[in-house]
């Protein structure tokens, strides 16, 4: 799926329930900043346009992230942010509730835009009645929409067939561990996919041959390029980035295009070896 996409807020509509929610495509990350140092990058990164955060109860920054949001004095409802809840709360829906209120508590904001089941947990079996707790919570008040994160097939399978639809699957993808059959299980159910790790940390992945090739003839950077690639498949993007620079470098991705050509040679960088950050959903969890 290509996207056409050219407007530096430029989103995408997620149904959830009756209402349908903006999400804006390009968001910035936030592990693993905590304290003033995360408040500090989010205050720039509001300044420099971002609408879109990702924070996470794991990260321990929720509160710093909500101070940022609350001390720009931008209106709320144009900022989108997405927080993730640990596997302590999975259950019913008084559970998820008791933690949803003890993450809004720290943030100190009245609603999350997007709540996600931050792992799976399979050996926990409680994913599926979280997500039944997550399509009751919306429409509370509490959150605008609900979805999963780290979700293998296997596992959204289970969900879908408990008849629920998650928003969002937000999951490692990167040019070189793109995760195509996640990402098909996700199409085919109508979840839109979020990248994280977009930019597989900043490392060789921004020394590629083939994305340095691109960069050069659009006199673009190579992040640019690779985030690019990300937003005109349709793809949320989470770049982390605490230097106000490389934030509006990452956020400059709305008034160039790829071509077919330059997606598919950065398709083409994909193997199925997972990268050396990849972390495995039926062994790993929190
Ligand atoms: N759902 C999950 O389980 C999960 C897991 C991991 C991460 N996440 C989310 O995804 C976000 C991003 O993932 P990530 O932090 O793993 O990786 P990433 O965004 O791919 O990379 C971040 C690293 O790249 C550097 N960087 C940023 N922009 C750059 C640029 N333009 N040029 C060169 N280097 C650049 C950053 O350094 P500087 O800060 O110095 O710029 C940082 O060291 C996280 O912050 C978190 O919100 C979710």
């Amino acid at each position: 799926m290509v996207t056409q996409v050219s407007a530096p807020l430029s989103g995408t509509n997620i149904p959830t329930g009756d209402a349908t929610v903006r999400i804006p495509l390009l968001g910035l990350g936030t592990w693993p900043m905590t304290g003033t140092e995360c408040t500090e990058a989010v205050s720039t990164a509001l300044e420099a346009g971002y609408r879109h955060l990702d924070t996470a109860e794991n990260y321990r920054n929720e509160d710093a992230v909500g101070r940022a949001v609350v001390g720009s004095g931008i209106d709320r409802s144009e900022v989108f942010v997405t927080s993730k809840f640990n596997r302590e709360w999975h259950g019913p829906a008084e559970s998820v509730r008791a933690g949803l209120e003890a993450a809004l508590e720290r943030a100190g904001l009245e609603y999350f835009d997007l709540y996600l089941v931050h792992w799976p947990n399979p050996e926990h079996g409680r994913y599926v009645q979280a997500c039944e707790a997550l399509a009751e919570l919306t429409g509370t008040g509490l959150i605008r929409s609900w979805g999963v994160s780290n979700f293998k097939p296997a596992h959204l399978q289970a969900v879908l067939e408990a008849g629920l639809v998650p928003a969002v699957n937000q999951i490692h993808c990167q040019p070189v561990f793109a995760q195509p059959a996640v990402q098909e299980a996700d199409a085919a159910a109508g979840v839109l996919t979020a990248a994280y790790t977009p930019l597989g940390r900043g490392r060789e992945l921004l020394e590629q041959p083939a994305i340095a090739r691109i960069a050069s003839r659009l006199d673009r950077t190579p992040a640019q390029v690779v985030l690019r690639w990300h937003v005109q498949q349709g793809r949320i993007a989470l770049p982390k980035s605490a230097d106000p620079q490389r934030q509006r470098e990452n956020l400059d991705v709305f008034s160039f295009e790829l071509t077919a050509e330059d997606l598919a040679a950065v398709d083409a960088l994909d193997s199925a070896t997972p990268s050396d950050t990849f972390l495995d959903a039926d062994e790993f969890g929190h």
